[in-house]
């Protein structure tokens, strides 16, 4: 654990993108040097596993080979990217970790989620971040957010609107197990988002 490392889960068009730009600007004008990252991806060897799981032009691709390629991509990220910049003692603020495939994977996929947070405790020697924010937003809101903002769908954004439910009840499931992840309305403006991920983080992290 590191207290200025901080994720961020959603589904579809929940805005985690905006907010952590929002954010990333509030840390620097405090003077703090951040670095912000998604995954999957974030260094070449990752971005190419991305590619493989976000095209949307590939073949039917099996589940299980789904959530091992998402946990290879993460750890390549965490060692070349997240953990040098944590000993710099920057914040990382990161859009999507572990929590992703334990929802996507192991719930909405039906691999189990136990089962996939065991995968991934493997893939990252068991590192989390301290804090992590879950912006809880109607997947159909969601969906008509991308296609408003005419953001470029990927293999996942086309899955089935009953899959895009799924996704927010895992998320709902694991925000009642895990003191760590903060669940909010993302149905709001990005400015009061700020404000209340601002207030969250100064009680938590100080
Ligand atoms: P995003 O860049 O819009 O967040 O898209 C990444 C997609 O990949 C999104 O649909 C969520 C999905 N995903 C998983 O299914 N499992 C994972 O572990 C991660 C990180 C993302």
């Amino acid at each position: 654990m590191n207290k200025k490392w901080i994720s961020f889960e959603g589904g579809e068009g929940s805005g985690k993108t905006t907010l952590i730009k929002a954010l990333e600007k509030r840390f620097k004008e405090a003077g703090q040097s951040v670095l912000t990252t998604r995954e999957p991806g974030g260094v070449p060897v990752a971005e190419k596993i991305r590619h493989i799981l976000l095209d949307k032009t590939k073949d039917h691709m099996d589940p299980m080979t789904e959530a091992i390629l998402f946990a290879a991509s993460r750890r390549q990220h965490l060692v070349e990217k997240v953990l040098p910049a944590l000993e710099e003692g920057k914040i990382v603020l990161m859009d999507r970790y572990v929590d992703s495939s334990v929802v996507y994977q192991g719930y909405a996929r039906g691999l189990g989620m136990e089962r996939i947070a065991k995968l991934n405790e493997y893939a990252t020697s068991g590192m989390m971040p301290s804090l992590t924010f879950y912006l809880d937003l109607d997947p159909e809101v969601g969906m008509k957010r991308i296609q408003t903002n005419k953001r470029d769908q990927n293999r996942l954004d086309l899955e089935s609107m009953d899959f895009h439910h799924k996704i927010r009840q895992g998320y709902q499931l694991l925000c009642e197990r895990e003191e760590r992840i903060h669940c909010i309305d993302a149905d709001q403006s990005v400015e009061a988002l700020l404000e209340e991920v601002w207030k969250v983080i100064q009680e938590k992290l100080g």
